[in-house]
């Protein structure tokens, strides 16, 4: 029975093809995809969508992907889904990370917070098991931006190289989690196509053990 799979575009993208590549999956029409929307592989019965981090759980979740590959932060941040996640592919390494400029004072400051987040959820939870009182106003790109502006006194985002941060003068102040590409599965593909599902988890386990 021949597969779909849900790629993660942006950030995770050209990693998740190489892996790929390097497990003997041939994505060359990702790799030149221009405006279609359905890639076949080249030398499996698989098709890939390339699609937005959180579409990616909802395709899986309703089974039109039978698996996705997605970061820990978009998982973390739509808690309560219905999906298997059966796979850390130790690539995409970021994490999650509370920031304000220096003087700021997020912690020691008395009375609510304001934190402005791509991941409301995640910086509430993070909040809430500190017992501080926080507002979250929910921003959807450059969220470094927010405090600069005296939108907010800090952030939660993600963080790879922390150039970001530095180049608009914010420090952290704790790391919540740390984050890499899971590979999800949709519960009644792991039932319909188990064989065709194990296969290419372990072609890709494969490919992280190597890497290892
Ligand atoms: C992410 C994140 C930070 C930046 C961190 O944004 O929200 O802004 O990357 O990376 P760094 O630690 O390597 O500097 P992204 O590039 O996804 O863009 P966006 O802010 O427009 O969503």
């Amino acid at each position: 029975m021949s597969l779909r799979i849900a790629l993660t575009k942006g950030r995770l993208e050209d990693q998740t093809l190489t892996m790929l590549e390097q497990a003997g999956y041939g994505t060359q029409n990702v790799r030149n995809k221009g405006r279609a929307l359905v890639l076949p592989d080249t030398k499996k019965d698989i098709d890939y969508i390339l699609v937005k981090s959180n579409d990616c759980i909802t395709y899986v979740e309703h089974g039109v992907a039978d698996l996705g590959v997605v970061g820990k932060d978009t998982l973390m941040e739509n808690e309560g889904k219905d999906y298997f996640e059966m796979l850390d592919l130790q690539m995409g390494k970021c994490c999650f990370i509370v920031a304000s400029l220096p003087q700021a004072n997020l912690f020691a400051k008395k009375g609510q917070i304001r934190i402005g987040t791509k991941y409301p959820h995640v910086a509430r939870s993070y909040f809430l098991s500190k017992n501080m009182d926080v507002e979250i106003i929910k921003i959807d790109g450059s969220v470094e931006l927010s405090p600069l502006i005296g939108l907010v006194d800090g952030i939660v985002d993600i963080m790879e190289t922390g150039s970001t941060l530095k180049a608009n003068g914010l420090v952290v102040l704790d790391v919540c989690a740390q984050i890499s590409a899971r590979v999800i599965v949709n519960k009644a593909s792991w039932k319909l196509k188990k064989e065709e599902i194990i296969a290419v988890l372990a072609d890709l386990k494969k490919a992280v053990d190597e890497r290892a």
